[in-house]
């Protein structure tokens, strides 16, 4: 089948479904999500989104605290410009339907007698600023953006299509390198997954916004669907990518082996009194930094990895018994219930965690409005690359992130396609549909399964929170083969979502050890022993 619309969106999280209601009402959007609609890292975001929102804090002290997480290589003036509509946005979401924690009675009312915002604070930040829905923020945001598309009668939300690969002169019959100038996007090749058709989805405009690639790794607190699909897509075309080298490790996900993907135990607790300890019980992080349990989460992963690798043990606690029983069971509701489903009860015992992927800060290399390398191609949110976060992100600044840069593309997008002088042409007739005869289905589910648990092996145990060169060319040399099985198998099967996903997975695996090399100097998350 071949559909055409104006606006064609990869992703329904947070920023895919930001960008959809900004451009709604200027023509046809078609959401393309690969399983369920809410399913993605933003309904399983907990501890909020940042924002400076009373006299109390200021930008500067926000701005301040993102670019020393950074590590000195964010992009500065994209840092001020996100940081400074970050408010604008916020009302926004509230105007979608989003609701955020209020303080109870507040005298403290806002000019217009609105109850203020209850404010939370997490590591690097120098001030509570922490908009957050108790502990399931990203449930409440994915909500009610969610029932917003749904009611626009623009908007089509389109489940269990898996994107493939993003439709260039490449499949004109054209050659394209990453030396080709004004390389196109014309839409995406399209998976359905029920049926196993190929589809053909052609627009004027096409934003990624398919998050993150947490499965990389063997352990990651994001969903199975995180598998750097965007960015895979981005590298087959030969599109610009940018800081793939800083995988952002959480510090306290909980322990609890069995579990995929691992639980996640908000910094929000940290910030709430909870403090690190070792396995017998005591405080660590005093050996690292000043900041102690609240340090960035760069230093404090690298900290608690110390720590197991000195121990042996896998993993450390997180003691929450201090911040008080009604606190934690009101304030925390989703972890105390959780962790009780496993037998500790966080208001008497220390809760057992250890480091997790779970952010990546690079990705596809857009510029201020959201403009990949690209024509036509925009991406926003974990799939992005926009130079706000540098060598590490600031806790709660990727949610911020995400309905940012999803308005500015937005904009972009609106101005260019309204403008007279459009260069945006209907999509074009000679794209031939996707071609998938002579192959075979492929019934060997296991080679891609355990290839893919090989994978997620290889890059936790030498691409991981301390990497060394010996490491990466070990990995480098293993992925190699992974690779080369791997394409063998998709040149002879019928596409299907895991083999496609496999591929993906190996791409990002690939850019984040070749970017890791080239980086020769400890910076952020990315940590070498060799570059000490
Ligand atoms: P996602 O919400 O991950 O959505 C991606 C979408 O793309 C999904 O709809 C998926 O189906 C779709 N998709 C992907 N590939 C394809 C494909 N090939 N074809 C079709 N569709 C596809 N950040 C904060 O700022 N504050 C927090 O408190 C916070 N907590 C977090 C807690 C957890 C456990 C995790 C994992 C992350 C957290 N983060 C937090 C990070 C933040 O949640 C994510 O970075 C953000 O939600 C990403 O939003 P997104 O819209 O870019 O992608
Ligand atoms: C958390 O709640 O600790 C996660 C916040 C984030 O990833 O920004």
């Amino acid at each position: 089948m071949r559909y055409e619309v104006d606006f064609l969106v990869v992703g329904s999280g947070i920023a895919g479904l930001s960008f959809a209601l900004k451009v709604a009402p200027y023509g046809k959007v078609c959401i393309l999500t690969k399983g369920d609609a809410s399913e993605g890292s933003t309904r399983y975001a907990q501890g909020g989104i940042a924002a400076v929102m009373y006299d109390s804090d200021s930008f500067d002290k926000h701005i301040h605290d993102t670019l020393v997480a950074g590590d000195g290589i964010c992009d500065r003036e994209v840092v001020e410009m996100t940081i400074r509509e970050a408010p604008d946005r916020i009302r926004e979401l509230v105007q979608y339907g989003v609701e955020f924690d209020r303080v109870p009675n507040s005298e403290l009312r806002t000019p217009n007698s609105e109850l203020r915002f209850d404010l939370h604070r997490e590591g690097g930040h120098s001030e509570f600023r922490i908009l957050h829905h108790k502990d399931n923020t990203g449930e409440e945001i994915e909500r009610g953006l969610l029932e917003a598309a749904r009611r626009h009668p623009n908007i089509e939300i389109k489940e269990r299509q898996f994107a493939i690969d993003i439709i260039t002169q490449h499949h004109l019959g054209q050659r394209v390198t990453k030396h080709t100038p004004d390389i196109e996007c014309y839409g995406v090749y399209a998976l359905d997954c029920d049926t196993n058709r190929i589809d053909t989805y052609l627009a004027k405009v096409t934003l990624l916004a398919t998050g993150g690639m947490g499965n990389v790794y063997s352990t990651t607190t994001t969903p199975v669907i995180s598998t750097g699909d965007g960015v895979a897509m981005v590298h087959r075309a030969r599109g610009v990518l940018s800081d793939l080298e800083f995988m952002q490790f959480h510090p306290t996900s909980l322990y609890n082996p069995a579990e995929k993907p691992a639980f996640l135990i908000t910094e929000a607790m940290r910030g709430a009194g909870a403090v690190l300890k070792d396995r017998e019980g005591k405080e660590f992080m005093q050996k690292y930094d000043k900041r102690l349990s609240l340090a960035p989460r760069d230093i404090v992963a690298r900290a608690i990895d110390n720590e197991m690798k000195l121990s042996g043990k896998d993993y450390l606690y997180l003691d929450a018994r201090g911040i008080g029983k009604k606190q934690l069971i009101e304030g925390f509701p989703t972890i105390y219930a959780k962790c009780l489903s496993i037998g500790i009860d966080i208001t008497k015992d220390m809760i057992p965690v250890r480091p997790a992927a779970h952010y990546q800060c690079g990705g596809i290399k857009v510029d201020r409005n959201g403009e990949s390398s690209i024509h036509h191609l925009y991406a926003a949110g974990e799939c992005a690359c926009t130079g706000l976060h540098g060598g590490n992100r600031l806790a709660s600044n990727s949610l911020l992130e995400a309905v940012v840069y999803a308005h500015n593309a937005a904009q972009s997008a609106i101005a260019q396609i309204s403008s007279p002088n459009s260069e945006f042409r209907t999509p074009n007739s000679q794209i031939p549909d996707w071609n998938a005869e002579g192959m075979v289905l492929n019934e060997e589910m296991v080679l891609i399964t355990q290839t893919k648990k090989e994978l997620q092996e290889i890059m936790w145990n030498y691409v991981g929170i301390v990497r060394s060169d010996l490491r990466l060319q070990r990995a480098f040399d293993r992925l190699n083969l992974i690779f080369r099985e791997t394409e063998d198998l998709y040149n002879r099967s019928v596409l299907t979502e895991p083999l496609s996903e496999l591929r993906n997975l190996i791409a990002c695996a690939y850019l984040i050890i070749k970017m890791a090399r080239a980086r020769r100097q400890n910076v952020g998350l990315h940590y070498s022993l060799d570059l000490l």
